[in-house]
């Protein structure tokens, strides 16, 4: 360490995203004494997070805007002089991006670690004395290995000149979940910690013990505690795949599946979270994380544990072209030139991300089929639907045959999307959406008018009271059934 003083530390971040912002901001607001710098080589995205109008920063999360108010300049600070930053620090935090590789070894299904790797190296080249090295990105299981090789040979080098530069390695997952992540980072249900050293895990520990009552920090080997944030992602998204199955099968019987939900979730060994149907699992983790783990079962020859993983990620495929495809049904058969207001875009409420929205996939699909989409969502930018609309590099994308991609608009408020439509499409659980005036929708529209509401949001006697016709996902009852 550059500083004796634990407490007094210097702390560089490198990646200012969705994950890298809100983590060092809540760190920086209950460790005054601690500088926390968020670095990043995107200039645009710096300037972003440095802007005086808040309303610019680069994440929207509930909460954070005071935050990064409140300390930026004191003892928060966004800069794009990443080396700088890593000269002068005593630990350092990955927070970069790993998406899934879309070439070469593992293509589809292995993260894509090039840029931890960059992240590796620009630490062993600027370091200049002791320095913990945390990773905070989500990493394929034994990332800490290839951190720590590149930085042993940097040292090896760099000790002839300067005999206390070494390096920890600490793995530290994050498990905030956007849209909450001020809330669980505030009050995490636990800190887990990673590691060898035990005096660079006491460092860590030190700083959560700040605001993290000390009974959740969990301790555990470097390769446990990777692979316990890949399976804690892997078991959410596989309650998501496993209720909306159920739903589909409710649709088919007449049962409902929020009564279902409700009734095995008070069993106390299941558990009430994570069992909401809805259009899909999306986010940056669960698709990613899973195909994480098929690739290291396969790695292993472990087959059947590759497929078991896999199939989560291909019935949520399903799920989301499902819902697709019984929109065309319900709209006798066809959507040509049809016009479908699209009420929410981003992967789930409360966050401007949309990354693996089930709404890019289910636009795409009804978009194939000849419908005129009227897109709306309170937070995402134009400029990002127009990107995902037009973006096709999936592996497990449902190919489409023609390029009809282009008969959508993006609307400034809910209102716009209803006039001359035949369907109004909920995909994402803004709470404005169970606001709506449904006699006014209905009067815009053109009959007969039907809502589509796949977050179980509407209440279905005011959409039935309005004369629209309803489906809703799971809902096998005679409501959903006109
Ligand atoms: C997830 C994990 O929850 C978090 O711990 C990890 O650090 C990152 O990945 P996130 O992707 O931000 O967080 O959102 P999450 O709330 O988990 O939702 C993921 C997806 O599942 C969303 O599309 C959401 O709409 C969907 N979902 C969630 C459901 O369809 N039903 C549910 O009951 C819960
Ligand atoms: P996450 O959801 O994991 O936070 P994001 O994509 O939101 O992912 O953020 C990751 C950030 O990391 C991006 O802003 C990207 O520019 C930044 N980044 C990636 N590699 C580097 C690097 N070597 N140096 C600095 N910043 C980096």
């Amino acid at each position: 360490m550059k500083q004796n003083d634990l407490k007094n530390i210097n702390i560089c971040c490198i990646g200012a995203g969705y994950v890298g912002g809100p983590t060092m901001a809540v760190l920086a607001k209950h460790c005054p004494n601690i500088q926390v710098t968020v670095t990043d080589h995107n200039l645009e995205r710096i300037n972003d997070w440095n802007s005086i109008d808040l309303s610019k920063l680069p994440i929207y999360e509930p909460g954070l805007d005071e935050i990064v108010n409140k300390y930026r300049g004191k003892n928060l600070h966004f800069s794009s002089e990443v080396e700088k930053n890593i000269s002068i620090a005593d630990m350092i935090f990955i927070s970069v991006n790993t998406p899934t590789k879309t070439k070469g070894v593992g293509a589809g299904k292995a993260s894509d670690i090039k840029w931890v790797e960059a992240c590796a190296r620009q630490v062993a080249n600027n370091a200049k004395d002791h320095t913990i090295i945390v990773e905070k990105s989500t990493l394929p299981v034994r990332t800490a290995e290839v951190i720590k090789n590149i930085l042993e040979s940097a040292t090896s080098i760099k000790s002839q000149k300067n005999p206390s530069i070494s390096f920890d390695v600490l793995s530290n997952p994050e498990f905030l979940s956007e849209g909450s992540a001020i809330k669980d980072l505030e009050n995490p249900d636990r800190v887990l910690i990673g590691g060898e050293n035990n005096q660079a895990i006491k460092a860590l520990s030190e700083i959560y013990e700040n605001w993290v009552p000390v009974k959740k920090i969990l301790y555990t080997n470097i390769w446990s505690s990777e692979l316990a944030k890949l399976t804690a992602n892997a078991f959410l998204a596989q309650r998501i795949s496993s209720i909306n199955s159920i739903g589909a099968l409710c649709e088919a019987t007449g049962a409902d599946v929020r009564e279902v939900s409700r009734a095995i979730g008070t069993d106390s060994r299941i558990g009430a979270k994570f069992l909401d149907a809805g259009p899909g699992f999306g986010g940056s983790c669960f698709k990613k994380d899973i195909l994480n783990l098929v690739y290291l079962a396969s790695y292993f020859g472990l087959h059947e544990v590759a497929n078991f993983w896999e199939s989560v990620v291909k019935l949520n495929y399903w799920h989301q072209n499902r819902i697709s495809r019984l929109i065309v049904k319900k709209l006798f058969g066809t959507l040509s030139d049809k016009k479908i207001a699209v009420l929410g875009f981003a992967f789930k409420a409360n966050t401007n991300d949309t990354r693996e929205s089930a709404a890019i996939q289910i636009c795409k699909e009804l978009l194939e089929e000849g419908a005129i989409l009227s897109i709306y969502d309170p937070k995402v930018s134009r400029k990002q639907i127009k990107r995902d609309l037009n973006f096709i590099n999936d592996p497990y994308e449902i190919k489409t045959e023609s390029n009809n991609l282009n008969k959508y608009f993006i609307a400034d408020n809910i209102q716009e999307t209803f006039q001359d439509a035949d369907a109004i499409l909920i995909l994402t659980e803004w709470s404005e959406f169970s606001n709506i005036n449904w006699e006014s929708a209905y009067k815009m529209m053109r009959k007969p008018a039907w809502v589509f509401d796949s977050r179980s949001i509407v209440n279905p006697q005011k959409v039935l009271d309005a004369n629209l016709k309803l489906w809703r996902i799971g809902d096998g009852s005679k409501i959903s059934n006109i």
